[in-house]
């Protein structure tokens, strides 16, 4: 059955067609394209068409789609049983991946989804401070969870979130504040103003949701000397980051240590995850062993696991040089497209994460820059790129990826371009 037969079937009897909203492409106004196989860095569309894949399982998949030892440990996993429902030896071995790869992570829960592990960090450093605020970041995503549903402050003098869905009241948003990106002033600001009653400064610490941005020299060593002397626990959301710019997550990269770390994607393989980690003093706060309540059915996956394991036990430093040399020809090539259809589009990327803005040659270091992006330039680009047979994230405020395949197809991707 072709694609258009599959959309039509789609909207009888799923919401708008789709199980997620950026899938139905509103925000660059064509059809959405219907995938139905995929094979390292190519994925195929319903009606057979091949298309390099920038969208990468919105940065999961970092080896390449159906990469063989994944594909090898997901079979092994099935025959042996792939829902156990008890503790199991797979869930050992990845909390010890992580715990090797996060210097900062002494321990960890393993949840369902990066939503989760966000949702459970916030609860545990309430729990740990005894404070309810918590400050994130305009423009950040942390999951779908109501009290994180923000993307900006109703005002620079409250600082206090505005939910952006329907379906949350304000109270539940009341103890949200939200300060711009990049600016400690307004993080300074904002923690004299509610003085001992913030538990958590939460971010991404290398934004990937209003399009990537990366912090400033200093941004991140700041937060943590802001939030040590203010008592309250430095989170990073690494969902995106994780596993993905070093193995070590941003905070490898910039070398802060927060005191928990949430983790998604990638460290599931593809598969569904989340787990949140940290120092053993704050994660012993979790049931059993302590007063704050976390549990899941499918929590530890042990199919997860498997391909988790597979996933993670692949990369090695040599495979962060081959995702930075991807990441800059395939970045470079678009970026030159990118003229085309706006005066001087701009990069942001952090080795094989990234995306172009269209802002006139201005940097982009915060929501309200991502924002001033021309949102036609950018739909006529995502346009010509799918014509061309390559599917970027269809919207300005996601990131693209490249994984360890797309090295195969980086020369034609430049022709393609014309790079
Ligand atoms: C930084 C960040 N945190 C949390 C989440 C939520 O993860 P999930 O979609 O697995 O619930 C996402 C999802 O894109 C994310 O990008």
């Amino acid at each position: 059955m072709g694609s258009s037969l599959v959309l039509e079937r789609a909207k009888r009897v799923l919401v708008g067609g789709v199980n997620s909203p950026v899938r139905a492409f509103r925000s660059v106004g064509s059809n959405p394209v219907v995938l139905a196989r995929a094979k390292g860095p190519f994925v195929y569309d319903q009606d057979g068409r091949r298309y390099i894949d920038l969208i990468c399982g919105w940065g999961s998949i970092i080896l390449g789609h159906a990469q063989d030892e994944v594909v090898a440990a997901a079979v092994e996993r099935i025959r042996e049983g792939h829902m156990l429902g008890l503790t199991c030896e797979l869930e050992v071995e990845l909390a010890e991946e992580v715990t090797k790869s996060f210097r900062s992570v002494e321990l960890v829960r393993f949840t369902n989804s990066g939503t989760e592990s966000v949702m459970t960090a916030v609860r545990l450093a309430r729990a740990y401070t005894k404070r309810k605020k918590v400050l994130v970041f305009e423009g950040c995503y942390h999951g779908h969870s109501d009290s994180l549903l923000v993307k900006e402050s109703r005002d620079p003098e409250s600082m206090i979130g505005v939910p952006f869905s329907a379906g949350i009241p304000d109270e539940v948003v009341a103890d949200t504040i939200v300060v711009p990106f990049n600016d400690v002033e307004s993080v300074r600001r904002a923690l004299r103003s509610h003085r001992g009653q913030v538990a958590a400064i939460l971010l991404e610490p290398i934004p990937a949701n209003m399009g990537v941005v990366t912090p400033e020299d200093g941004f991140l060593e700041e937060l943590r000397e802001v939030a040590d002397r203010e008592g309250c626990l430095l989170v990073f959301d690494e969902v995106v980051t994780g596993f993905r710019v070093a193995k070590g997550g941003a905070q490898e990269l910039y070398r802060v240590e927060p005191d928990l770390t949430c983790l998604g994607k990638v460290l599931g393989g593809g598969l569904p995850i989340g787990c949140v980690g940290g120092r053993s003093e704050v994660m012993r706060l979790l049931a059993p062993e302590g007063p704050v309540y976390h549990a899941g059915t499918f929590a530890g996956n042990p199919l997860v696991m498997a391909v988790g394991l597979a996933t993670v036990r692949s990369l090695s430093s040599g495979t962060y040089e081959v995702l930075e040399d991807v990441g800059r020809r395939v970045g470079d090539a678009l970026l030159k497209l990118a003229s085309g259809f706006g005066e001087g589009p701009v990069l942001n990327r952090v080795g094989s994460m990234f995306t172009v803005f269209f802002t006139r040659g201005r940097r982009v270091r915060n929501y309200r820059d991502a924002k001033s992006s021309d949102a036609g330039s950018f739909r006529a680009f995502f346009d010509a790129l799918l014509k061309s047979g390559v599917l970027m994230p269809p919207s300005q405020f996601e990131a693209s990826f490249v994984t360890v395949s797309h090295s195969e197809v980086v020369p034609e991707l430049e022709r393609s371009l014309g790079g």
